[in-house]
């Protein structure tokens, strides 16, 4: 270890649209960042997909490059922790390594007649039961039924072993240790419908009931755990992976959300609340998840989460799709330079709602628009509807018995001071900015510093989160009972 810099952690965070890798020293400060995006595939209505070898190549440049630029500067990565998007399937083969189908991302709809066809039959108690989620597409199991029953032979090779499920961690650990390990973690597992939550096993019920064999399936371990040892080819020497976690339960940890109550809303993609509910499964009446939201030493604790699938990505539609900004930095100056958002309203429900109403056939619609609409009200609905899907979560969440008094904020979207504001003004509540933005990479090299003992418990984590700045809420009830009626209106046409 070099004797004038602290040892450095490098957090992989492969998300929905790129591909991050950012080197950490103790303190939490970045010393070097990579990132890069790769390109979305929508092969029919309502389909995601990536290819695994995008995901894979654009995942070791950047951990390349963020790991040469902070050793450059003398100072040498110890451990790696691994954050990732959710719910995504792929199935690989276990000789070669090659991916069967593309990876089916979690946005991906394909599945919504399976799901309904099962909730018909009665089946959504039983899920929710042992995995605290509901029968949606979104999750892993229907997509990875999907390829096996579309992919010539799958089914058969997978039931003899020859073929390894994973989400995009377990793939990605199984590429960095050169084939070695095929695990994940069970912040992880429990996102695929598959794992039952309360005795922290795969379900043999539910495999049996989404024709997923049991042959497929990755070990479960602790997200702070050893996930083996990077390929020596990989980065010059092994390294050890000892830090997993899906991207909301990282940018929890990262948040320091660990006592029952702390609560985060992350915004990326898509925009996810958690609520921490401490080591009991709180069921939601509100349509809610119940998730895990770590497992440290065996011990596992809950979250409370509400799932919105489209938040960054409506920005980045108003950019690519639409071509009506050219970065997403100029949609702050665009809302404000109006007044109000004059009655338009964006429902971005691009792949369906997510939570509270979890409508997968659901489509985008704009509402309001007259002649003299123009591109300010644009990127003001589509900022606007970000924080009106908040608002709806936050109303689930209250619903369901939690108290909130601050809502933590992150992800790349929160920079946006005006955003911020709205959102503190639409919730009614506190909204407090953290300095570092980048919580989800953060939480898992945290994950990963427990691990290889840089840190001694969580309090050591807790201790050192910052605040940056805390937004409070000034908009006049009317005015947000307004704005809130008007939202409720275009949502209802939305789902009509
Ligand atoms: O559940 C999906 C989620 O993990 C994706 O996160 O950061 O790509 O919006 P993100």
């Amino acid at each position: 270890m070099s004797e004038t810099h602290p040892p450095y952690i490098l957090a992989i965070d492969q998300g929905t649209t790129s591909s991050r890798a950012i080197v950490f020293d103790p303190s939490g400060k970045i010393i070097a960042q990579s990132q890069a995006e790769f390109p979305q595939h929508y092969p029919n209505d309502g389909w995601v997909e990536h290819d695994p070898e995008d995901i894979w190549r654009t995942t070791l440049e950047t951990a390349q490059e963020a790991l040469k630029l902070a050793e450059d500067n003398g100072g040498e990565v110890v451990a790696i922790g691994v954050t990732n998007q959710r719910e995504t399937t792929i199935l690989w083969d276990r000789k070669t390594g090659k991916a069967l189908y593309n990876a089916i991302v979690w946005q991906d709809r394909r599945t919504a007649d399976i799901c309904a066809k099962l909730r018909e039959d009665g089946f959504e108690d039983h899920v929710t039961a042992r995995t605290g989620l509901l029968l949606d597409p979104y999750f892993s199991a229907t997509k990875a039924a999907w390829i096996l029953d579309h992919v010539d032979g799958a089914r058969e090779r997978a039931e003899k072993g020859e073929i390894a499920f994973g989400t995009v961690d377990s793939f990605l650990i199984c590429r960095l240790t050169g084939g070695e390990t095929h695990a994940t973690d069970a912040t992880n597992a429990s996102r695929t419908s598959l794992y039952n939550i309360h005795e922290n096993r795969w379900d043999k019920g539910l495999l049996d009931k989404f024709r997923v064999p049991i042959e497929m399936m990755p070990s479960v371990r602790d997200c702070a755990d050893d996930y083996g040892v990077t390929d020596p080819e990989l980065f010059g020497r092994p390294i050890p992976i000892c830090g997993v976690a899906g991207d909301q339960q990282a940018a929890a940890f990262g948040q320091a959300c660990f006592e029952p109550g702390d609560i985060k809303s992350t915004y990326g993609t898509g925009c996810f609340v958690l609520v921490h509910t401490g080591k009991k499964v709180l069921h939601s009446r509100n349509k809610l998840l119940s998730t895990i939201a770590c497992r440290l030493d065996g011990e596992t604790t809950y979250a409370l989460e509400g799932s919105i699938f489209i938040a960054g990505a409506a920005i980045q539609w108003l950019r690519d799709e639409l071509g009506l900004i050219k970065s997403a930095g100029e949609t702050a100056a665009l809302a404000e330079s109006i007044e109000s958002n004059n009655g338009v309203y964006l429902v971005p429900a691009f792949t369906g709602l997510g939570a509270p109403h979890w409508s997968p056939g659901a489509r985008g619609l704009i509402s309001g628009l007259t002649r003299g609409s123009g591109k300010a009200e644009l990127a003001r609905a589509a900022l606007e509807s970000v924080v009106y899907q908040t608002a709806d979560l936050m109303d689930a969440i209250a619903r369901d018995g939690a108290e909130t008094k601050t809502l933590r904020v992150d992800g790349g979207m929160v920079a946006n001071d005006w955003t911020m504001q709205f959102l503190a003004d639409i919730l009614d509540l506190p909204v407090e900015r953290p300095k570092i933005l980048e919580t989800t990479a953060l939480g898992a090299a945290y994950l990963a510093a427990l691990k290889v003992g840089i840190f001694e418990s969580i309090d050591d984590i807790a201790e050192r989160w910052r605040l940056d700045a805390r937004f409070q809420p000034a908009m006049a009830p009317k005015e947000r009972h307004h704005n809130l009626t008007g939202w409720a209106d275009a949502l209802r046409r939305t789902l009509a």
